[in-house]
């Protein structure tokens, strides 16, 4: 069996896996081709091209043998207003992409068709990567029939706990994920069983997310918001403990947890008075 992962939607570090026969056998991120570190907001389109010619030259395998295709991101755990942000904006990359692209005669009805299955799926945003990927697929002048393409998507988190549990070589396994934002979760714990994943615990990124609290940190330290928990993390343990260091972040903490709730009752005050007490 041929499975080949990518992000749908495209927030950063746009990458494409294939897993054949449970096997790993490509991994690429899109930034390698395009040179936009953590390509923010690309399609992962030059990715998707070389996962298909790799597939080719080394298994003789075509694009029409892909049995499977999974997206890292679940629309049925997000609300309507975020479907509706993400259908549109994958629509609009996806115009972008076929207009750059030599598929432009097949740009304006990939945007009409999007869009048309977008309202009709009720903003299901995986409509638009069936799109996506029969695009690259003529781009390389292969030939597929959309019923071909068939997309799973993943809840964000168990795409996280699984990338740790498959590669953990456990049969059993508590799962910890640790992230800034999933659908709507921020931090979640799997409990797992020869391959069988049990959400046991989620915390709403609303109430708290430590990836984001991380973030700010990274910041603090002179990082960007994308290249610095990564760095700090991979630091950290070459670090010596420095107490007025600890001190000063301690009270960052603080602050920042202050200036959340202080952000979100200003927002809920504004919201109260524009909406009047109905609109809750
Ligand atoms: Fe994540």
């Amino acid at each position: 069996m041929l499975v080949i992962g990518f992000n749908w939607p495209n927030f950063h570090d746009n990458a494409v896996a294939a897993v054949l026969d449970g096997k790993l056998v490509y991994a690429s991120e899109e930034e390698r081709y395009t040179r936009h570190k953590h390509s923010p907001y690309e399609l992962p389109s030059n990715a998707l091209e070389h996962c298909f010619a790799f597939l080719k030259s080394n298994y003789g395998i075509k694009p029409d043998a892909v049995d499977a295709y999974a997206t890292n991101f679940d629309p049925k755990f997000y609300g309507m207003k975020s479907r509706a942000w993400h259908s549109f904006s994958q629509i609009s990359l996806l115009k972008d992409y076929s207009l750059r692209n030599e598929v432009a005669t097949i740009a304006y009805s990939n945007v009409i068709s999007a869009i048309t299955r977008s309202i009709t799926s009720r903003l299901d945003f995986t409509e638009s990567a069936k799109l996506f990927i029969k695009s690259i697929i003529l781009h390389m002048g292969f030939q597929i029939s959309e019923d071909e393409i068939k997309i799973f998507p993943v809840r964000h988190h168990l795409a996280h706990a699984a990338s740790a549990y498959y590669f953990s070589g456990s049969k059993t396994a508590l799962a910890l994920v640790v992230d800034g934002q999933g659908e709507t979760d921020a931090t979640t714990a799997w409990s797992v069983r020869n391959g069988e994943f049990e959400n046991i615990y989620s915390q709403d990124w609303n109430s708290l997310s430590m990836g984001y609290l991380y973030e700010y940190i990274s910041k603090y330290l002179g990082f960007t918001r994308l290249e610095g928990p990564g760095k700090v993390m991979g630091l950290a343990p070459y670090g010596k403990t420095d107490k007025k260091m600890e001190n000063r972040l301690n009270s960052l903490i603080v602050r920042i947890i202050a200036s959340y709730f202080v952000q979100l009752s200003v927002f809920g005050i504004c919201a109260y008075w524009m909406l009047g007490r109905n609109g809750f």
